[in-house]
């Protein structure tokens, strides 16, 4: 779509939007004036924070990173960002003049962090727990406050729903590496427990499920996104009524910023949208973001499912065994802090629009790592018909 049809777009679900909400504004779109649906206006209360801080971010410029870089600024943030200097931003990328640079290894070389104060620090670079145990050792007197970003992968085996912050992390890895999830949420588990030991009740930690949007590392939504422009018949995975749940990560990385202004402390679960999403609603709602011709074709067995080697395709997973609560994340705590979401739409249009730009090389856009290959999809689709 061109730029000026989808300015239009917007400018036109804004005066939509003013007309419609009138005196009484919807809470979910937070205290200031429409203009928030637009993708860089922000988090409720875009502007200058009451209070400058001083934000060193561990990491820094892959996905999150630069999402974070432009809303701390955008608020009146000072930014220094800790990487090797080797992951260049995509996004967001004339924010970098105004961040600090300090260049080490959170393996071995964390020289650049020392003899230096800051406000806040947002870890998100984390690979090892050990790396956060390094650096929150180093900087627990120079800091006020250390920001977590962990993952939900946390509650690995997702063996209830309903799934809020009370549910105990798995500390102890059975499966000696061998299952990844297992490892991930182990890694991220203990990586908890040493910010927390370094900073007590300064210490926050974010427990993130699925995030996407403009920047995303991996090819999950961007397979919605291609799936989508490319039209026709569509594999629609899964039962119609599964939960699913993707957020935008500048909702999350706004609200790691929000966060730290209000001075929180604990764990938080942070996923979207803000109430429950089906995997037919999800569907649905992507197809009133083309205009291409789009057909569903339902392949609703899971047993199909598993014998044909199809488990999920993000934000849809299939809901069984230890992935049974794996969509069922709680986000009370969160929403009750002032976690807000921007429509999903928006998301969806904003990740297209980044999808087919020159941030993206070609070479990634022509072998993308999707859950589906159009011939695995017709051969599928194949079956599925004669069984
Ligand atoms: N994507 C999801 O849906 C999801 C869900 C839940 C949780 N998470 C978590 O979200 C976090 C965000 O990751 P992100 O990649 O988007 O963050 P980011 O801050 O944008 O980028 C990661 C940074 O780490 C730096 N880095 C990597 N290895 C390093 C090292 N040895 N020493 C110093 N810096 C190093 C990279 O720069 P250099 O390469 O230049 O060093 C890069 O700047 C991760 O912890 C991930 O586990 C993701």
């Amino acid at each position: 779509m061109s730029s000026t049809r989808r300015d239009f777009l917007k400018n036109s679900v804004v005066a939509g939007g003013a007309l419609a909400l009138g005196a009484s504004r919807p809470s979910h779109l937070g205290a200031g004036n429409v203009t928030q649906l637009a993708p860089e206006g922000g988090f409720a209360g875009a502007g200058a924070a009451s209070r400058s801080l001083k934000i060193l971010i561990l990491g820094g410029t892959n996905f999150l990173g630069p999402h974070q870089v432009r809303y701390a600024l955008q608020r009146g943030h000072e930014v220094s960002i800790f990487t090797r200097g080797q992951t260049q931003p995509t996004v967001n990328v004339e924010y970098f003049q105004r961040v600090e640079h300090l260049i080490g290894d959170r393996e071995d070389d964390l020289v650049a962090l020392g003899g230096r104060e800051w406000d806040v620090v947002f870890d998100n670079s984390t690979r090892k727990w050990e790396w956060t145990r390094d650096s929150a050792q180093l900087l627990k007197d120079s800091v006020d406050r250390y920001l977590f970003i962990s993952s939900t992968g946390v509650y690995y085996p997702y063996l209830t729903t309903d799934i809020d912050e009370t549910v105990q992390p798995l500390t102890v890895d059975e499966s000696g590496g061998q299952n990844g999830s297992a490892a991930y949420g182990v890694m991220k588990t203990l990586g908890e427990m040493e910010a927390q030991k370094a900073f007590g009740d300064r210490a926050i930690i974010a427990r993130p499920q699925h995030f996407t949007g403009p920047g995303e590392s991996q090819d999950r939504h961007p397979y919605w996104v291609d799936r989508m422009e490319r039209g026709g018949e569509i594999l629609a995975m899964g039962r119609r009524e599964d939960p699913v749940m993707l957020m935008d990560v500048r909702d999350l990385a706004e609200f790691c910023v929000h966060l730290v202004e209000t001075e929180a402390g604990g764990i938080f679960n942070i996923a979207g949208p803000a109430s429950s999403l089906t995997q037919e609603e999800f569907l649905h709602g992507l197809r009133f973001c083309t205009g291409a011709d789009v057909q569903w074709s339902w392949v609703d067995d899971y047993d199909f499912l598993k014998e044909h080697n199809l488990y999920f395709a993000v934000p849809w997973i299939l809901l069984d065994g230890p992935e049974l609560g794996y969509t069922s994340i709680n986000i009370d705590k969160a929403l009750k802090h002032g976690l807000k979401m921007r429509p999903l739409a928006q998301t969806h249009l904003d990740t297209r629009d980044w999808w087919y730009s020159e941030a993206v090389p070609d070479e990634r856009r022509n072998n993308p790592q999707f859950p589906l290959s159009p011939e695995r999809e017709a051969e599928i689709l194949a079956a599925w018909k004669a069984r």
